[in-house]
């Protein structure tokens, strides 16, 4: 974790939103298991969020975060800067669903564009002034392969993880001088509930371009991102770094 010289590192926490499940869940154990302070959002499994927060010995706490709301991501934060400092973000949480473009209502992409994208906008809004005053922190952004191509009836949630990508540039520009780092994280196609539903035909397509027969675990893209929360990466900012079993290249 990018750690804060003048505070001690056990009082120094990273926020990973929708922890509760999936790659978050995966970051989330990351990084309790490198010795960090890690505070968990769900939205709606709180039975899954307990789990991780027994795993991770006391590392660990989780808080209701439902992204529909423009409010929620400010108190959350403010409220956790009175435990100990977020020096680090994680964007995790999202949503998708799949429907041609000609065929999407407003209200679905409305969702997409609000829960995956502007979520990821609030809690960055909301972190910085704490981040900006310390002079230091780092946020990684979760985007997708489906920012960078054309998957039939992704366009809401393409367009949502592009728009994260063009956030996380746009960020790193402006936060770098003030000793804050922004990067994202593009996953390939990695077995979770959000990928639970997609038909055999879309796993195949997405899966065929893949270098690596293994393809992308959940455990790989959680070390990237710990990576670059890292002082390790603190030359690193406005990158994209794809974990994806080469699916991209
Ligand atoms: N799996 C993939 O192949 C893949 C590939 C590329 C990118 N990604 C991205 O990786 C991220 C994690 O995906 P995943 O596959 O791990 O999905 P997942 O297993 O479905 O987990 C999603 C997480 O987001 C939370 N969440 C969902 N809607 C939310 C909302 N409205 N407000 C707050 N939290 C919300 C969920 O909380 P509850 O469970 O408590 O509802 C859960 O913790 C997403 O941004 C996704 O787009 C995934």
């Amino acid at each position: 974790m990018s750690v804060i010289e003048d505070i001690a590192v056990s009082e120094q926490q990273v926020l990973v939103t929708g922890g509760s499940n999936g790659i978050g869940r995966a970051v989330v154990q990351a990084l309790c298991s490198a010795g960090h302070r890690v505070a968990l959002t769900y939205r709606s499994d709180s039975a899954s969020a307990d789990a991780v927060v027994k795993q991770c010995s006391g590392l660990a706490t989780a808080h209701h975060l439902d992204l529909a709301s423009r409010s929620a991501p400010k108190e959350l934060i403010d409220r956790l800067e009175q435990d100990g400092p977020v020096v680090g973000l994680v964007n995790n949480a999202g949503m998708q669903s799949s429907s041609l473009l000609a065929m999407t209502s407003d209200t679905n992409w409305d969702q997409m564009i609000d829960i995956n994208l502007s979520g990821a906008f609030r809690c960055c809004r909301a972190v910085l002034p704490f981040m900006v005053r310390r002079r230091g922190g780092a946020i990684v952004n979760i985007s997708s392969l489906g920012a960078e191509r054309g998957i039939a009836g992704q366009a809401g949630y393409a367009a949502s993880k592009a728009g994260l990508l063009a956030m996380t540039r746009v960020l790193a520009r402006e936060m770098g001088r003030r000793g804050i780092r922004v990067n994202s994280v593009i996953p390939g196609f990695v077995e979770t509930g959000l990928t639970a539903a997609l038909p055999e035909s879309a796993r195949a397509t997405l899966r065929a371009a893949e270098c690596l027969p293994a393809g992308t675990t959940a455990n790989s893209v959680a070390d990237a991102v710990a990576f670059l929360l890292s002082d390790r990466a603190s030359s690193i900012t406005g990158e994209s770094l794809h974990v994806d079993a080469g699916a991209s290249c």
